[in-house]
C-alpha cells in the first residue's frame, strides 16, 4: 500500500502493548486539521464486539460469502462418511453444508472461537444432523488426533498469532493422507468491497499502514506466505488457484435500500469498520457519503455487486 504523503502524514512507530499486540499513532492533516488515528494491531476481539457484529449481520454475510464457500467445498471434494473439522465455523451455515454433504454415515466438528457465534450455530442446527460445535481456539485445542479425512474453513483461517504452529496443530486432527481445503482473501487492493469504499474515504480518514503479517482478514494475500505457513506446519501438495466471485453486498427490495444495507454493513463489520473506530460523528458522516456514492456506482438492484477476490487452498497431510 502506497505510504501518504509524508507533508500531510506523520507516523509514530509501533510499540508493544505487552500482550501480542502493537500500537501506532497516525496523524493526518486533513482539511486544516490534524486527526490521530491510534491503532492497535486489529484483534479482532470475536468473543466481543466482532462477534455480536457477525451474529447481528449474519444473513447478509452469508450472502456475500456463499460463493467462496461453495467453491472451496468443491475443491474439498467431500464424500458421503467422512468426518471433517470446520475451523472457524462461525454461526455455521458451512458446517451445515458439509454435514449435509457426509450423511448421516459422517460426522462435521465446527469450531470457533467465538461464544456468541457458537451459540447461534448451536441453535440453528437442523435436527438429525450429524454436527456438533465447539467453542475452541483451533490453534491449541486438544482435537481428536487422526481422527478427520477434511480439515475444512471458509474464511477462518487468517486470524493465528502463529499460523504455522495452528496449522501444524490441526494436521494432527487429520488422518494419514487426509486434506485441508480453505478460502481466504485475496489482497484489499485485489477486493473492491474493501478497495471502493477505503478509496472514498482516503482524504477523509486516510489509510493506516498494514502489517501484511498480522492476524487480519488479508493475512494469506500473499501466496507465497501460505505455501512457506502450510509446508512449516508439515503439509504437502500444496495447491493455491484464484477464484473469483460477484459478492452481493448487502440486501434491500430497492436499489437504495440495497446501498444503504450495503453502507451499514461497511461499517459494522471489516477494514471500514476498524478504520473509523472511535472517530467523531461529522468524519463518519462524511465518510458515510462519499461510500454511498462509490457504492452508487456500482451496478445491482437488491444488493450492490462488487468484485471479490479469494484464494482456494488445497493441500494433504502426507502419509496414508
Ligand atoms: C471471517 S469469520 C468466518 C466465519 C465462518 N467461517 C463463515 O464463513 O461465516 C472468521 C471466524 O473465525 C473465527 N476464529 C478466529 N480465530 C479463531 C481461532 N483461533 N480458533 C477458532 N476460530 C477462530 C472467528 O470467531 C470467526 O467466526
Amino acid at each position: 500500500m502506497a505510504r501518504p504523503d509524508a507533508r500531510r502524514y506523520s507516523y509514530a512507530p509501533p510499540c508493544s502493548l505487552g500482550d501480542g499486540r502493537l500500537i501506532a499513532n497516525h496523524s493526518h492533516k486533513i482539511g486544516g486539521r490534524t486527526v490521530t488515528i491510534t491503532q492497535k494491531t486489529p484483534n479482532h476481539d470475536w468473543d466481543g464486539k466482532s462477534g455480536d457484529n457477525w451474529v447481528t449481520h449474519q444473513l447478509r454475510l452469508d450472502l456475500m460469502l456463499e460463493a467462496f464457500g461453495d467453491a472451496a467445498m468443491k475443491a474439498a471434494a467431500v464424500e458421503p462418511g467422512e468426518h471433517i473439522l470446520d475451523i472457524g465455523c462461525g454461526a455455521g451455515v458451512t458446517s451445515f453444508a458439509l454435514a449435509e454433504r457426509v450423511g448421516s454415515g459422517g460426522h462435521v466438528l465446527g469450531a470457533d472461537i467465538s461464544p456468541q457465534l457458537i451459540a447461534r450455530a448451536r441453535a440453528d442446527a437442523p435436527d438429525h444432523t450429524p454436527v456438533d460445535f465447539q467453542l475452541a481456539d483451533a490453534a491449541t485445542a486438544p482435537f481428536p488426533q487422526g481422527v478427520f479425512d477434511l480439515l475444512f474453513s471458509r474464511f477462518g483461517v487468517m486470524f493465528f498469532d502463529d499460523p504455522a504452529g495452528a496449522f501444524a496443530h490441526m494436521r494432527h486432527g487429520l488422518k494419514s493422507g487426509g486434506r485441508l481445503a480453505f478460502v481466504c482473501w485475496r489482497s484489499a487492493q485485489d477486493n473492491d468491497w474493501v478497495r471502493l469504499p477505503m478509496a472514498a474515504i482516503r482524504d477523509i480518514v486516510p489509510p493506516v499502514p498494514a502489517d501484511p503479517m498480522a492476524p487480519d482478514p488479508f493475512a494469506f494475500a500473499d501466496p507465497a506466505r501460505i505455501s512457506a505457513i502450510l509446508t512449516d506446519a508439515g503439509f504437502d501438495e500444496i495447491a493455491i488457484t484464484p477464484f473469483d466471485a460477484i459478492i452481493p453486498y448487502g440486501h434491500g427490495t430497492t436499489r437504495d435500500e440495497a446501498i444503504d444495507d450495503a453502507l451499514e454493513l461497511a461499517f459494522a463489520v471489516g477494514p471500514l469498520s476498524r478504520a473509523f473506530a472511535g472517530q467523531p460523528d461529522d468524519i463518519r458522516a462524511r465518510a458515510a457519503a462519499a461510500v454511498r456514492t462509490a457504492f452508487a456506482a456500482r451496478p445491482g438492484e437488491t444488493s450492490v455487486l462488487i468484485d471479490g477476490a479469494a484464494w482456494i487452498v488445497t493441500a494433504r497431510n502426507p502419509g496414508g
